[in-house]
């Protein structure tokens, strides 16, 4: 009885899951609308999506499109960098209380009192922070460029590097170059401990362990591969490796399971210290990517809300920085 009650409600969310698909296929045609989604997305948006990819991938697909309507599906930032980069269009998000705490960390009045401190700072900002904050910024930086966009840097200057300090300190090291970090962090990726991290290639001794750089320099350090969600597609298709432990959001694991046909791909659990001891166990998920949801996307293409509007003087402001990383990202490819 258990069974066929359970058979039956896979069915009919495998139903609702189509009736939404084709309801939202269908919008799409009718707005002329992209659909971006991020890594992080769930699977079935990950599925209807135009494009799904990294932050970079992400604006770089935004800069490009030729569609009337985008629809971002990923957190805020994301949607408002879409924006900047197209002004005339319209640009609508699942949910818009899909923040980021990066973000969160650095209001651009505390950015613009620190950089008065030192006028030879040159801000990097890392993606993940506001239009506001970019407006007021040098060059942004995504986790896949960051590098690349650190030694473009001007040698004279003294960088400041914003929002996240562990991405910031990794970069650091990568390059060479001291920089101020701001004392922001992901909430999710910090997370993700050493000790359970290693118990699980105790366990698993053949895996790679692949790390995102908004990780602790702790978890990093146990790494094989530090990279963006991006570049962890092409590392784990590449490497010849059967297994992988995926230190990142596992909505990355649809994924690599798709693509990576016969690897195995394991997400290593974090312990919530607010939950009781018996239920300390479980996978890390940004509560902001999870909050777009299949029918909120239809909803948003619907509605065509909850929307993007930037002031022009921020859009303006904004671009330049945004821009720049985009050219620098270009050249050093190209190399
Ligand atoms: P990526 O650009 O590597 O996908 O990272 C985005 C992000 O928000 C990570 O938490
Ligand atoms: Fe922000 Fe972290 Fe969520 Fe990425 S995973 S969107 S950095 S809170």
């Amino acid at each position: 009885m258990q069974a066929l009650s359970n058979s039956n409600s896979t069915k009919s969310d495998a139903n609702r899951v189509r009736a939404l698909s084709d309801e939202i296929r269908a919008l799409k045609s009718r707005l002329n609308a992209v659909i971006l989604a991020h890594n992080y997305q769930v699977p079935e948006i990950q599925d209807l999506a135009d494009f799904v990819g990294d932050s970079l991938g992400l604006s770089q697909q935004a800069a490009k499109t030729a569609a009337d309507v985008i629809v971002f599906c990923g957190v805020h930032f994301m949607a408002e960098t879409a924006k900047i980069l197209n002004p005339a269009k319209t640009v609508v998000l699942p949910d818009k209380d899909a923040g980021c705490s990066l973000e969160e960390s650095c209001p651009p009045d505390q950015l613009r009192a620190l950089q008065q401190t030192n006028p030879n700072f040159y801000t990097i900002a890392y993606i993940n922070c506001s239009a506001a904050v970019k407006a007021i910024s040098d060059v942004i930086c995504t986790s896949g460029n960051a590098v690349q966009i650190v030694n473009a840097a001007p040698p004279d200057r003294d960088i400041l590097f914003v929002p996240d300090e562990n991405l910031g300190a990794w970069v650091s090291e990568l390059t060479g170059r001291k920089m101020t970090l701001w004392k922001g962090n992901c909430y999710a990726h910090v997370e993700f401990q050493r000790d359970g991290i290693l118990a699980l290639r105790e366990r698993f001794p053949d895996a790679k362990i692949v790390v995102h750089p908004e990780c602790l320099r702790e978890v990093r350090d146990i790494a094989d591969e530090v990279c963006s969600t991006e570049k962890m597609i092409k590392y784990c298709t590449a490497n010849p490796a059967r297994r992988f432990i995926i230190v990142t959001e596992s909505g990355i694991l649809h994924r690599l399971r798709k693509e990576c046909p016969g690897k195995e791909f394991i997400a290593p659990p974090i312990y919530d210290p607010m939950r009781m001891p018996t239920d300390r166990c479980r996978c890390s998920e940004c509560k902001y990517m999870k909050l777009n949801t299949l029918e909120k996307l239809r909803d948003c293409m619907l509605n065509l809300s909850p929307r993007v509007e930037l002031s022009p003087e921020i859009i303006e402001r904004a671009r330049i920085p945004i821009q720049r990383m985009l050219e620098i990202t270009a050249k050093s490819s190209s190399r």
